[in-house]
């Protein structure tokens, strides 16, 4: 893997490619790697010609400080996994590269998505995640860019994000990767005790159980059940929400010809953990 850490020398490198008419995929991550940023990658190679992923712990989304420091960074392991995908290019810029002084802020509104869930739990989380992906977006200057759909509102945000900014960049969503017990892979995983982790796997579990009850119960009803069931397994539960799934505005009633899925966010000890799930395509 290449390693580069300033925009001027990535930027004549990609457009020596794009002259000869290489395409770049780009797969923007805060590092922390597991097979969940290795699913981006690979569908990243699997439709581009040069694949970039970038590795940058972004302090402007972080709510909490020691969220921020305590992030894992394991720099030597992820370009291990980058060399073992064949990735072409590692982009590791420092803070002074990303968020130079003469930078002007960008003031976003993503309207009604980012007032619900993540938005609501995690004040000005998205404005950050816009703000470095914007920037991101300016110094890769890719064709197509890949995020995991375990970050959905994210997704929908820097969907909204390119469209504001009418970038000709196309925005992909992949799957979510799970661990064999279901739960979502995370690089906050790498907090959890087993025992922790072993009670985790409740999200997924109850997310999958209301996916099969919509005939059975009242939306409201799958609310609480899953609610008792989280809080049952010891973690806390900080939002479940049903919700359409380009709105991300809440529904009250099942309707199984609008698209839909389900939301949680949960803690276990200090670790906060998301999940969702399609339940109606
Ligand atoms: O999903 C992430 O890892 C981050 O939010 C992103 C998109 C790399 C921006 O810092």
């Amino acid at each position: 893997v290449n390693i580069f850490e300033q925009t001027n020398s990535l930027q004549a490198h990609l457009n020596a490619l794009k002259q000869n008419g290489k395409t770049v995929g780009f797969v923007p991550t805060m590092g922390a790697l597991h097979d969940g940023h290795c699913s981006l990658i690979r569908e990243a190679k699997e439709v581009c010609d040069v694949v970039v992923c970038s590795i940058f712990v972004n302090p402007t989304q972080f709510n909490e400080t020691s969220d921020f420091s305590n992030y894992p960074r394991t720099i030597d392991a992820d370009i291990d996994i980058l060399e073992r995908e064949n990735c072409d290019i590692l982009f590791h810029p420092s803070h002074k590269e990303v968020y130079p002084k003469n930078i002007a802020p960008t003031d976003f509104d993503f309207g009604k998505l980012e007032l619900v869930m993540e938005g609501e739990h995690r004040p000005g989380h998205f404005k950050g995640v816009a703000m470095v992906v914007k920037r991101l977006f300016e110094m890769v200057q890719p064709d197509q860019a890949f995020f995991g759909l375990k970050d959905y509102q994210q997704f929908l945000i820097i969907r909204e994000l390119t469209n504001q900014l009418s970038l000709s960049i196309k925005i992909t969503g992949c799957p979510i990767v799970r661990e064999n017990s279901g739960l979502a892979m995370s690089s906050r995983n790498q907090h959890l005790s087993e025992q922790q982790k072993e009670g985790a796997t409740v999200l997924h579990r109850m997310l999958h159980d209301l996916k099969q009850n919509t005939e059975k119960e009242s939306v409201a009803l799958e609310k609480q059940k899953i609610t008792a069931a989280v809080t049952q397994a010891g973690l806390e539960i900080e939002y479940i929400e049903i919700a359409d799934a380009n709105s991300l505005q809440p529904i009250s009633d099942w309707d199984s010809t609008r698209p839909t899925n389900a939301f949680i966010a949960a803690f276990t000890g200090p670790v906060r953990l998301i999940d969702n799930m399609i339940i109606f395509a």
